[in-house]
């Protein structure tokens, strides 16, 4: 066997590998068409693994957005006056108390505890929101009202 070209040790490396297709590949064209149908199993196998990365991503895509549909649903359904209430506490109170009073920082777990001290602050007495940079608008002090309401607290 001639070993002395690139060519021929090719066609002696396609003998060794598949001796049943020795026949179709010691033509040039029998060559040409092997190699061709390897890289076009090479392409099937790309186009495969391209798909299945499609569908991995959109699938993926789909599961984090019907999660967000799903958490926004929660979050609707789930307000309370309490909830709302709270929201207000943390945008008009917590902003100033964080720093300027750092003991009556408000959270769901201590809201209603002190319930009765924000009536009198904001309803009663009229001093909070303190100064004038922060005012509570009318829909603010009804969603802290129905809050206090609905726990019954009244003065
Ligand atoms: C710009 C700052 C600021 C804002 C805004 C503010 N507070 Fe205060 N708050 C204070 C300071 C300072 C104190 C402590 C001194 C005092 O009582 O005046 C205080 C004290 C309080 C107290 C305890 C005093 C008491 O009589 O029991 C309550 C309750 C309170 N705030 C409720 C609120 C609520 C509810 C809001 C929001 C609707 C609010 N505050 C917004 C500054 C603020």
């Amino acid at each position: 066997m001639d070993l002395s070209t690139p060519y021929s040790r090719h066609l002696a490396k396609l003998k060794i590998d598949r001796p049943t297709q020795n026949l179709q590949s010691d033509t040039p064209s029998g060559i040409k068409n092997e190699v061709k149908m390897k890289q076009q199993t090479n392409l099937t196998l790309l186009g495969g693994i391209i798909t299945a990365g499609i569908v991995i991503l959109s699938s993926f895509e789909t599961a984090t957005r019907t999660h967000s549909i799903g958490l926004l649903v929660e979050n609707h359904t789930t307000a309370t006056p309490q909830s709302e209430a709270l929201e207000v506490l943390r945008h008009k109170c917590n902003v100033c108390h964080r720093k300027q009073n750092p003991f009556m920082v408000f959270n769901e777990r201590n809201m209603v505890k002190r319930a009765k001290r924000i009536n009198r602050a904001v309803f009663i007495q009229k001093r909070m929101p303190k100064g004038d940079l922060v005012k509570l608008s009318n829909d603010e002090y009804d969603i802290l009202k129905a809050w206090l309401n609905q726990i019954s607290i009244k003065q």
